[in-house]
């Protein structure tokens, strides 16, 4: 197995920084070009800080590691572009090497070690699902290493140690948001849950959102559970009817919700449905057509909730990336990646427990996701919103403050 502790001796640091300057001064080498689901084209050379990023770049949550590795390259680009970041008085080139989980949580602890034994990354990115990260974040941790998951938002993702932190709000927060906007703004009563019982990410925020909605005067008429990859939920859906529920909450990822929401109108179900942010997918409304008409969630950002900070966001992302719309994962893992790099110029070291109590030290960094300021269980407090399927779009419906 990889070692827990890379060993960086003064002399290769004092090598690393000749080289730094010696790069710096010597050659001017254009910004890399955003590659899509890929790694900084250049090869390391020392001085180069190097970071890791690990995520579902194929798989049933694709879009999620595929997102989050575009907004993290295009934070690297704007820094090498600026001639690199400034560590203790040297600017230094970031590279990123990205590794694929291929949406399994099985593959989390293999890639992380690779990234930490291998490629010697400074700090690692990711990744998107909790069930996901929860496999990858112990790796780091061990190694000393300072991991940061942009989006993963189940409670015990930054428990596993002081190493791991996240820049995204948490699911109990999450649950009682849906659960406000449910009450207060749709002001229904009955609702039905639909949980992935195979994502630690789903069993929560179902919990969350069930006890946040009761002790608002609703009541869970029904429930049922599927498993992520399934294709037919019709048993399940109408059983849920039989209760007639007003709503159904579906806290999954943007793969099943499709069929689950196409499959739910074709039983003639036409009440609203609402998830949270394992919606945030342009493929939900790829594959869910005219079946998301009338459907929620909750997220990180909307794109079209213009504060100057997702303005200048959406411009340079569309202009990097074929005029994308970014989703939240860009944003977040954009935003992780500046808390990052904030972090290091902070710390004046990429040494791993320096890095780690900087990134600790993150107090009103204004980002694109919102102003993020670390707390003392390492997560985020933000606000949430809310967003619509209308006419064919998604629309800003909403804004929820933390608690
Ligand atoms: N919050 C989800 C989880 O923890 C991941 C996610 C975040 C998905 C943001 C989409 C958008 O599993």
């Amino acid at each position: 197995m990889a070692s827990a502790s890379i060993a960086r001796s003064p002399w290769l640091k004092t090598l690393a920084l000749l080289a730094a300057v010696a790069t710096f001064a010597g050659c001017k080498k254009e910004p890399a070009a955003p590659t899509a689901g890929g790694n900084t084209p250049a090869a390391a050379t020392a001085g180069e800080i190097v970071i890791g990023h690990y995520g579902s770049l194929t798989g049933g949550q694709a879009t999620f590691g595929r997102s989050t590795d575009e907004g993290i390259l295009l934070a690297v680009n704007e820094v090498n572009a600026a001639g690199g970041l400034e560590v203790a008085g040297v600017k230094r080139k970031v590279k990123l090497v990205s590794e694929d989980t291929e949406s399994k949580a099985e593959k989390a602890g293999d890639v992380v070690r690779k990234l930490i034994s291998k490629d010697n990354v400074v700090a690692v990115l990711g990744e998107v699902a909790s069930s996901i990260t929860l496999e990858g974040a112990p790796v780091a941790q061990r190694a000393k290493i300072p991991t940061i998951t942009p989006s993963s938002t189940n409670t015990t993702v930054t428990e596993v140690g002081d190493y791991v932190f996240r820049v995204c709000f948490i699911d109990p927060f999450q649950g009682y948001a849906g659960a406000k906007f449910v009450r207060e703004q749709l002001k229904l009563t009955k609702a039905a849950l639909l949980v992935d019982k195979s994502s630690a990410y789903s069993d929560q925020l179902s919990k969350e959102f069930a006890q946040a909605f009761q002790s608002m005067g609703g009541t869970i008429v029904a429930t049922a559970d599927y498993t992520q990859g399934e294709k037919d939920f019709n048993t399940r859906l109408t059983s849920l009817r039989e209760k007639g529920p007003e709503l159904i909450y579906i806290p999954g990822y943007y793969t099943e919700v499709a069929n689950i929401a196409i499959q739910a109108r074709a039983l003639g179900m036409n009440i609203p449905l609402m998830g949270g942010d394992g919606w945030d997918s342009e493929d939900l409304a790829k594959n869910g057509g005219a079946a998301i008409e009338g459907t929620f969630y909750t997220n990180h950002y909307a794109p079209d909730n213009p504060t100057p900070a997702i303005t200048a966001f959406v411009t340079k992302y569309g202009a990097a990336y074929n005029g994308k719309v970014p989703d939240g994962l860009a944003a977040l893992g954009y935003d992780a990646a500046n808390v990052l790099f904030a972090s290091i110029k902070t710390a004046g070291t990429t040494e791993g427990p320096k890095l780690r109590d900087a990134i600790a030290q993150t107090k009103g960094f204004v980002g694109v996701t919102g102003t993020i300021t670390i707390d003392a269980n390492r997560n985020a407090v933000k606000p949430i919103v809310v967003l619509e399927r209308k006419n064919n779009a998604w629309v800003y419906r909403a804004t929820i403050e933390p608690k």
